[in-house]
């Protein structure tokens, strides 16, 4: 069995922990029953992660299994990754929905997305990045307890995105404990008008609102210190030509929409990273409207 996983960009400025979307940019991953745990990675990225059964899809692979009530059967697995790791383009939610849907297909379990969101959870509490690789498109979701709320859209596919990801990481674990505790109204009222707007801006393709709507008070202000020449790369992103151009996830990648000139707006914001001493490369991807897929 092969389940093919999306990368997933989120946030997109003011939409913190809400909007989501499938790219074009997968990790593999290739499974088959064996006596015991045995794991290889291929690919271009994630060289570092481990091949043993701490492997992440390995351990929610286990995990649902114990959950479901049902005997786990050993796997063999080749990982191949295309995703970078640790910069904000969803690499370890491919894992946890890849470990998931293993999981489901093999004991011939069905879940609604609702449920292995729950599931998932355990691994990543938080829904942006899980839900587009789930279910493709873009997503906007909402969590109360242990209900979750989600609605889907395709991305406008004239709009193309540009990835700048320096050569460092991030841990998400990190990018999130240097986030501000409390807020003041005005900087909450800041983001609901922001996020709000760029739902619009999508839906009747005002792309000229985009610039705005990607503002926010909520995580890039402190996450900009770790990101270094952030607010370069994004001034650079401006200049070349973007509509908008915010964080992606946690970072440190920064993410670029664009209409047309995505290869001046690439090659500008990167040379803003050097600029500061950091080295880049950016990457074109089109957005998904599928996520995850298993084949046989
Ligand atoms: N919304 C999350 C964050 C994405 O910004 O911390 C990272 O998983």
């Amino acid at each position: 069995m092969e389940i093919d996983v999306p990368a997933t960009t989120t946030n997109f400025g003011a939409g913190f922990d809400t909007f989501g979307l499938a790219l074009e940019l997968y990790n593999v991953f290739e499974v088959r029953h064996s006596d015991s745990y045995r794991v290889q990675i291929f690919g271009n990225e994630g060289k570092s992660l481990p091949a043993d059964e701490s492997n992440l899809f390995i351990r929610v692979y286990k995990r649902v299994c114990e959950i479901l009530g049902v005997r786990e059967t050993p796997l063999e697995l080749k990982q191949f990754n295309s995703v970078p790791v640790a910069r904000g383009l969803g690499s370890s939610a491919t894992a946890i929905v890849g470990g998931i849907e293993c999981a489901l297909r093999l004991t011939g379990v069905n879940l609604s997305v609702e449920d292995k969101l729950k599931l998932a959870f355990e691994f990543e509490p938080h829904p942006d990045n899980l839900l587009p690789a789930l279910v493709g498109g873009f997503t906007v979701s909402a969590v109360d307890g242990d209900k979750v709320f989600y609605s889907r859209f395709d991305f406008p596919s004239e709009l193309k995105l540009v990835f700048v990801i320096p050569d460092f990481e991030l841990s998400t674990e990190r990018a999130r404990n240097a986030l501000k505790k409390r807020f003041s109204r005005e900087e909450v009222v800041f983001n609901v008008q922001r996020a709000s707007l760029f739902i619009a801006a999508l839906l009747g393709r005002e792309y000229g609102l985009i610039k705005e709507a990607v503002r926010d008070k909520l995580h890039q202000p402190k996450r900009a210190a770790l990101v270094k020449g952030f607010n370069e790369v994004l001034s650079a992103g401006y200049e070349a030509g973007a509509y908008g151009v915010f964080l992606s996830g946690a970072g440190p990648t920064v993410c670029a929409i664009c209409e047309s000139e995505e290869d001046k707006v690439g090659s500008e914001m990167v040379r803003a990273f050097q600029d500061e001493g950091v080295s880049a490369r950016y990457k074109i991807l089109k957005a998904s409207s599928e996520g995850c897929k298993v084949k046989y």
